[in-house]
């Protein structure tokens, strides 16, 4: 039976990144709200010789994304799955980012790693602001609330990022609470799925050179400073980064983060580059 490799947001930036290097062996399977985007790239991959599929999905939705995990078992066995869907803050209001960003992962991991047979990979899409909250911000009891009452888990995060003053403030706190979940959730479904063969990770980028990653520059770009090159990472080489931790052969990479920011997060935190 053929293998299949799952990426939510495929349609553009790092996801479509990653899909050039998992479309060597396997079929890839492209997702995202936009079906246009969607067959623009899986023209594109076709062109390059991968079978490749289009199927729209809105992951902040349980239900489009049990039908995106069935649609990939019509063709193959699930191997692989790279949730890169997400928003950022100057996309969208901190409760939309909750649901995309964060429920969205509570629902890929669920609905594929039920489809899934031991030998399969997650990898879930952070980003280096998973780190800048401070200690106190983070309760990982609340986090645990995604999985047991939804509702109450986003109201919680809106009400905290809503007390910055400013919009972009507000998103851009939830954005970080968002992604630090993702961490964390990453983590918690290796240690459950393990059992059954399923290897989780996730993956933090800094600054990345997609539309998302232009769109924060003016806002969000105050980490380009403290990276050891001077700048923004290149989509393809997140694709190379995202492929490799995906590969079998990284079988004893599981409930982990790997850092890819140029180094930014570091030298800050020691002081190398001020
Ligand atoms: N670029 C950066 O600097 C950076 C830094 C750190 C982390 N990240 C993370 O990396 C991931 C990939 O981002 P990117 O930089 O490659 O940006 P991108 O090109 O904007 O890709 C994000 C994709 O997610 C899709 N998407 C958005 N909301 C969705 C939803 N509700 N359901 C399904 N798909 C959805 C978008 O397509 P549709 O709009 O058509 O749905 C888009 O194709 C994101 O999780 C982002 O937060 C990016």
């Amino acid at each position: 039976m053929k293998e299949v490799c799952v990426i939510t947001g495929g349609g553009s930036g790092m996801g479509l990144a990653v899909a050039r290097y998992m479309g060597h062996n396997k079929i890839v399977i492209l997702s995202g709200r936009t079906m246009g985007k969607l067959e623009k790239a899986v023209e594109k991959l076709t062109a390059e010789g991968i079978e490749a599929y289009a199927h729209t999905c809105d992951t902040s939705s349980r239900e489009s994304v049990a039908a995106l995990a069935d649609f990939a078992l019509t063709k193959g066995a699930i191997r692989n799955v790279i949730n890169a869907a997400g928003l950022s803050p100057t996309m969208a209001k901190p409760e939309q980012l909750l649901r995309v960003n964060a429920l969205g992962t509570v629902y890929v991991n669920q609905e594929f790693s039920r489809r899934m047979e031991s030998g399969g990979v997650i990898v879930d899409i952070s980003s280096n602001s998973a780190y800048v909250l401070p200690k106190f911000l983070i309760s990982y009891k609340l986090y645990a609330l995604a999985d047991t009452d939804e509702e109450l888990f986003i109201k919680k995060f809106v009400v905290r990022s809503n007390l910055p003053k400013g919009d972009y403030q507000k998103s851009g706190l939830a954005y970080a609470f968002s992604k630090n979940f993702v961490v964390w959730y990453a983590s918690k479904c290796a240690c459950e799925y393990g059992k059954k063969g399923i290897r989780v990770c996730s993956i933090s980028p800094g600054l990345i050179d997609t539309d998302m990653g232009n769109a924060e520059k003016s806002e969000g770009g105050s980490m380009l400073k403290y990276t050891a090159q001077g700048r923004m990472g290149k989509s393809d080489e997140l694709g190379y980064c995202i492929a490799t931790v995906a590969d079998e052969r990284n079988g004893y990479l599981a409930g982990v983060d790997v850092l890819v920011d140029g180094g930014a997060t570091t030298t800050k935190k020691y002081g190398f580059i001020k």
